[in-house]
């Protein structure tokens, strides 16, 4: 078969990391014809923002981005590049994006990517404009070829997409459609390519990842994501597994014995809570009172006693007064996270939270976000220090700022950084699990050397 004529495709992620193993996948629909992924937006033939809507900002960044890329297509001519907008905003905004933006030629939602071809033939022909905003009946997962190109030692496999909660400030319902698991051997099979391509641990990803109901392995009846996650544990060189984003409403006692249970299944759990006070949380529409979060965290820590935890948080919502407000601060002292987010809630169009009488002024709104955020900071920060003077086991995926650094992540999720002896060994050390003992803790990240050189080389680490 003629080989088709190369083209360069640049893929730019927003938001959540969905949307990163989506690139990844759009990437991987293209390769059969003929796009290379490249690493600068002015090379590229045909370029992809991915975006996020899920925050004013978000969208706005998009706009602005596109609004850089117009200059770089009108010095290019009509013959320049093609811009594609995909994802969470061009979802939502659809037809309304050609408009305000009339130089995209392209616009795609997170359900229709698998059609990218298709839509890059008819924005080549006399329509010049392709949107794609349509949730199939048949979905995306059933057309995705194999990954064009290896992951790399750390990997995301989407295991559930959409949302069925309907938050009363949250976008994700409308943007991502409504809930879907994939079946069980679809994820196996995706995992085991995975891992044979040298992925050493695989992040298991949905808006609702323990909402997992997908089909079982052999077709009868359905697994939840902790049967799942013992199936995938079986699996030769998989020495990590984790998952996110979890919903408090969907933790099953079997996917917390799992914690306790399952080896690879690392210590570290992200469980957004959103507010600390019933009142808010009632308003928010997210089904679950504050001591039922505290039970679960009670559950994980049972199971597993160094499990640490993450949380999402937004200050501000509708509604919330100064208690309600206190009353999230005493939750955070009370569990005593790990690391976490927070937002100022911001106003999406379309949610019912947006049309609420008592929106919180925005002073008021930074100054919660400053004292939450000050409170996190510091627990992260302790978190952290418990580690110095202490053995922790890294998976190194990055390279660091010196040739001779690298860069991987705890059990814990910590970013660690460690200076190899040279640059040679920190070549070794990619993909590699080693232990470092940890010199310093910092407020993101933890610093130390490996407690014995990378295999493979001659020397040793004194
Ligand atoms: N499915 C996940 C969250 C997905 S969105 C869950 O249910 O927890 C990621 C985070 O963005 C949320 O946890 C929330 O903290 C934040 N977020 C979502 N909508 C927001 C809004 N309108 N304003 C501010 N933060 C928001
Ligand atoms: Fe949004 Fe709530 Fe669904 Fe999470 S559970 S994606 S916050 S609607
Ligand atoms: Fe953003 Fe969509 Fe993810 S709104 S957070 S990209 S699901």
């Amino acid at each position: 078969m003629a080989r088709t004529l190369a083209r360069k495709l640049f893929v730019k992620s927003y938001g959540c990391q969905m949307n990163v193993y989506d690139s990844a996948r759009m990437a991987d629909v293209l390769a059969p014809h003929g796009y290379e992924r490249v690493d600068h937006a002015e090379d590229a033939d045909l370029l992809i923002l991915n975006t996020c809507h899920i925050r004013e900002k978000a969208a706005e960044k998009v706009y602005s981005e596109l609004g850089r890329l117009r200059r770089l297509k009108a010095k290019d001519g009509a013959g320049g590049a093609m811009i594609a907008v995909a994802g969470c905003v061009a979802q939502a905004e659809s037809e309304e994006l050609v408009r305000r933006a009339p130089h995209v030629d392209i616009v795609v939602g997170p359900q229709t990517y698998h059609r990218l071809p298709e839509l890059i033939a008819r924005a080549t022909g006399p329509e010049r404009h392709a949107v794609d905003t349509e949730f199939p009946v048949e979905p995306k997962f059933d057309h995705l070829p194999g990954e064009a190109e290896p992951r790399g030692p750390t990997a995301f496999v989407t295991v559930q997409e959409g949302c069925d909660k309907f938050c009363a400030f949250c976008v994700v319902p409308y943007t991502r459609g409504s809930e879907y698991s994939r079946p069980a051997a679809d994820v196996i099979a995706e995992t085991r390519r995975l891992v044979a391509a040298g992925a050493r641990e695989i992040t298991l990803l949905g808006q609702n990842v323990n909402a997992y109901h997908g089909a079982a392995l052999g077709g009868r009846g359905e697994w939840r994501l902790g049967r799942l996650i013992r199936e995938l544990a079986e699996i030769d060189r998989l020495e990590r597994i984790r998952y996110t984003t979890s919903h408090p409403r969907d933790m099953d006692a079997d996917l917390a014995a799992a914690h306790g249970e399952v080896p690879q299944l690392m210590p570290f759990l992200h469980l957004p809570v959103q507010s600390g006070s019933d009142r808010v949380l009632a308003k928010m529409n997210r089904g679950h009172r504050v001591a039922e979060y505290l039970d679960i965290v009670e559950g994980l820590r049972r199971a597993r006693g160094d499990i640490a935890l993450s949380s999402d948080f937004i200050v501000g919502h509708p509604g919330e007064t100064d208690d309600d407000f206190y009353q999230t601060l005493e939750l955070a002292r009370t569990v005593g996270f790990a690391q976490a987010y927070s937002f100022k809630y911001s106003r999406r169009p379309g949610t019912p939270a947006s049309v609420q009488t008592e929106q919180v002024p925005e002073t008021v709104k930074s100054e919660r976000l400053a004292e939450l955020q000050s409170l996190l900071a510091a627990q992260q920060l302790s978190f952290n220090r418990r580690f110095e003077g202490d053995a922790v086991t890294v998976l190194f995926d990055r390279r660091g700022t010196g040739s001779d650094q690298i860069a991987g992540r705890s059990p814990h999720m910590q970013a660690v950084h460690v200076d190899c002896a040279d640059a040679g060994e920190a070549a070794r050390g990619m993909g590699a699990i080693a232990d470092v003992f940890i010199a310093e803790a910092h407020a993101n990240s933890l610093a130390g050397r490996l407690a014995a050189a990378m295999p493979g080389s001659g020397t040793h680490s004194a």
